[in-house]
């Protein structure tokens, strides 16, 4: 079963309606929303996955900024989180706590704690949280509601799929990918804050669909469209280089398969249409950001070092393509 396979078995489940519910399982959002009364909701993830890089404490790190993410892209806190461990017993304790004190240090930077979780022998390790958190239903952001005229703006670089292909594939060391690692380790804190004060019309987090994926995830009011700049978009080091010698993971070529003529990207290089496809994890967030607070944005998060924010696109009225990719 390929991966075009599982994308939608989330919907074979009946619909669950009820008035506390204010995000499910109808839209492609990135957590749950639960009112809990007054001025509250429960926000609630969970995400885990196999080693992307070899040192298990940064491992821990970057599943935990992923799960994390989920929360931030709805506009929430983040207040408690539980650790999924799947391990093979002859890898020995050491690494295993190794990854759960990077997990652990990356959810108490957030201001949460780990509370507790769940541990199963595997033949392949995996980690990852389960992450709750809290969100005032008046400003939470969700993955639709962008307007034409809006910005498109992407708070960090993508390539995490192809450089960690590349990284398996001893086509690169650790050193050489060490600005995607620090990239994917950072939270999203700074730039869900900024989007929230900013006014942002609509918010996801890239990760496993890809840019093109998650931003079609954003179009699905029939009226909307969004025109990218394919020269704007920012790759980490070596994303194009390692692309260019076969590292393009196989995830990227289903997501373009599966994406069809929902894109269009006439006179654009395959090649980079594909790593626009890349499976990122810990990506950033992708915001519809009205114009008018386009400069606020900028100052807040572009002048960052390394800057924290990339405008690659504007939201319009739909053409023929849902999102058309230019050169
Ligand atoms: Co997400
Ligand atoms: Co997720
Ligand atoms: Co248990």
């Amino acid at each position: 079963m390929g991966p075009e396979d599982l994308r939608h078995i989330l919907q074979e489940l009946p619909p669950e309606r009820r008035e506390e519910l204010l995000v499910g399982l109808e839209t492609p959002d990135d957590a749950a929303v639960y009112r809990l009364g007054g001025d509250l909701a429960l926000v609630q993830t969970l995400d885990f996955f196999t080693p992307i890089v070899d040192d298990p404490y940064a491992f821990g790190q970057i599943a935990a900024a992923n799960a994390l993410s989920d929360i931030y892209a709805m506009g929430g806190r983040p207040i408690t989180a539980m650790n999924i461990l799947c391990w093979p017993c002859e890898l020995g304790n050491e690494a295993a706590v190794r990854i759960l004190q990077g997990g652990a240090d990356k959810v108490r930077e957030a201001g949460a704690a780990v509370v507790g979780g769940h541990t199963v022998e595997d033949r392949e390790p995996k980690y990852g949280l389960a992450v709750a958190g809290l969100v005032e239903p008046d400003g939470m952001l969700t993955v639709g509601g962008a307007r034409p005229g809006d910005i498109l703006v992407l708070t960090k670089p993508l390539g995490t799929g192809i450089l960690a292909t590349a990284l398996k594939g001893d086509f690169i060391e650790a050193e050489g990918m060490a600005e995607a690692i620090g990239g994917m380790c950072l939270l999203n804190a700074g730039a869900s804050r900024a989007a929230r004060e900013a006014g942002a019309r609509a918010c996801t987090d890239v990760t496993g669909f890809g840019l093109v994926g998650h931003l079609l995830n954003m179009l699905a009011d029939r009226e909307i469209g969004c025109v990218v700049e394919t020269g704007k978009v920012p790759f980490y080091p070596r994303v194009m280089e390692m692309a260019e010698v076969g590292m393009v993971p196989a995830g990227a070529y289903n997501n373009r398969a599966f994406y069809g003529d929902r894109v269009s990207a006439e006179g654009v290089d395959e090649l980079l249409t594909l790593a626009l496809c890349d499976p990122q994890t810990s990506g950033g967030l992708l915001l519809a950001v009205p114009p008018e607070a386009e400069g606020m944005m900028m100052k807040r998060l572009g002048a960052m070092n390394p800057p924290g924010a990339w405008p690659i696109g504007r939201f319009v009225r739909r053409g023929a393509a849902p999102l058309e990719l230019r050169p």
